[in-house]
């Protein structure tokens, strides 16, 4: 087949093209990269050299400041979360020597640039908002001869937990988000080689959002079950997250608290659900995430408003009337999605990889985890399987290191 004269293409697909461009662009990503998509066009019909539209691969987010990348993030399609355990004769100066090293990778990688030494360096040249973030479990801060906040032990035993060591706990966690899969493994092999002569790999997971461009940027999350999640959640840039995400005080301040759980949603058992025993389980709609008392997701729930037979319209058992309690505890939900080989007769080995950051695991997420594990109709589909926390320390300048406030 021949292909038209790149002139004759353009001028015949070049307005519905055009239209097609601006519609997604003007409601997906604003005004501003519209007319950037309409220059490109323009000048390309006028003859000019093509100006190219930003790209997506393009994007960066900056690696150093006062609190770590990855967390106030928007979040990105994919996630890999690492855990890692530390030889036994790394020690104090073996641990300064890691974290210098996998702090310059992540400084480099996130940028774009390859690492020292990057095998394949031309796959670090479209970071896609790569974000690398750190965080430290017990058995690293004792390496350290640091004292960590009371909070830094495994979580307490929970009636529903299902607990495997193959995905829980760890000396070091590793958290690789970008939009692009091709980065992230890159990025995840180039910092386990490095980290190679210091630890071993305890379990990986990896999780994933829609593909970047799918959605327009900050629709909420859906999970496997079908469910909009992450709508009551603080709001990244606000005092209010703040308060909910970054401790205060010692070598933890400016840094955060993570709980990553692994929590297996059974799809199968979920498929002989009907809808409105799927909606009444959150107390949300499927269908776009509003309280059962409301028409739109971010609707405040009436946890007040009774049926005409005097029953609460969202039920007592409903996961988010159990989840928030009496509001006083909050926490900062980013979780990931997961969808592996299913054993045996199942159709579906899925999941969420539930990640939360909060300033102070026992105060914010212990009593609430407690709430849930003593009623939450979700209870009947999901187990948890995995389960780590970890202390995520501040960021750093330029010429400083992640865990410097811990070890230097
Ligand atoms: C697989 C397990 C889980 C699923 C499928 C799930 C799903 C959901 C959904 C659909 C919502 C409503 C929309 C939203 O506000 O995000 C929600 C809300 C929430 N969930 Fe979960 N969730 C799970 C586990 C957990 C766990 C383990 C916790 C904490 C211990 C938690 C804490 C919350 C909180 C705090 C809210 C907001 C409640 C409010 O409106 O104030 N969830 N979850």
């Amino acid at each position: 087949m021949t292909a038209p004269s790149e002139g004759a293409r353009s001028r015949r697909a070049g307005s519905t093209r055009r239209q097609f461009l601006l519609g997604g662009a003007v409601a997906g990503v604003g005004a501003a990269a519209a007319i950037g998509v309409d220059l490109a066009l323009n000048s390309r019909e006028d003859g000019a050299k093509p100006v190219s539209a930003p790209m997506n691969g393009e994007q960066t987010v900056p690696f150093f400041g006062t609190h770590q990348a990855g967390i106030d993030t928007a979040a990105q399609a994919h996630g890999v979360f690492l855990g890692l355990d530390l030889r036994e004769d790394v020690d104090r100066g073996g641990l300064i020597r890691l974290l210098r090293i996998l702090t310059d990778d992540a400084a480099r990688l996130t940028q774009g640039r390859p690492a020292l030494a990057d095998s394949e360096p031309e796959l670090a040249l479209s970071p896609a908002r790569l974000t690398i973030t750190f965080g430290f479990g017990p058995g690293l801060v004792a390496r350290a001869g640091g004292t960590g906040p009371s909070w830094l032990a495994p979580l307490p035993a929970f009636g529903v937990d299902r607990l495997r060591p193959e995905f829980s706990d760890g000396d070091l966690l590793i958290q690789i988000a970008g939009d692009d899969p091709l980065t992230v493994a890159h990025a995840t092999r180039m910092l386990l080689k490095d980290a190679r002569g210091f630890a071993s790999i305890r379990w990986t997971q990896q999780g994933f959002r829609r593909a970047y461009g799918t959605e327009r940027p900050g629709t909420t999350m859906r999970n496997l079950f079908g469910q909009v999640d992450g709508t009551t959640n603080p709001e990244p840039g606000t005092t209010d997250f703040d308060e909910v995400v970054w401790s205060a005080g010692g070598w933890l301040d400016g840094g955060t608290g993570m709980v990553l759980r692994r929590i297996r949603m059974d799809l199968d058992k979920w498929d002989r659900l009907d809808r409105g025993g799927r909606d009444a389980s959150v107390g949300r709609t499927l269908a776009d995430g509003a309280p059962l008392t409301g028409t739109a997701e971010f609707d405040e729930p009436d946890f007040e408003a009774k049926t005409s037979l005097g029953f609460p319209v969202i039920p007592t058992f409903a996961h988010i009337r159990r989840a928030r309690g009496d509001g006083s505890e909050r926490i900062f939900r980013r979780a990931y999605n997961y969808d592996e080989r299913p054993a045996g007769s199942e159709v579906s080995e899925s999941g969420l990889l539930f990640v939360s950051f909060q300033a102070d695991i026992d105060r914010q997420f212990i009593p609430m985890q407690r709430r849930l594990d003593e009623l939450d109709l979700l209870n009947e589909w999901t187990v948890p399987i995995g389960s780590a926390v970890f202390a995520v320390p501040p960021g750093c300048a330029e010429d400083g290191f992640i865990g410097e406030t811990l070890l230097a």
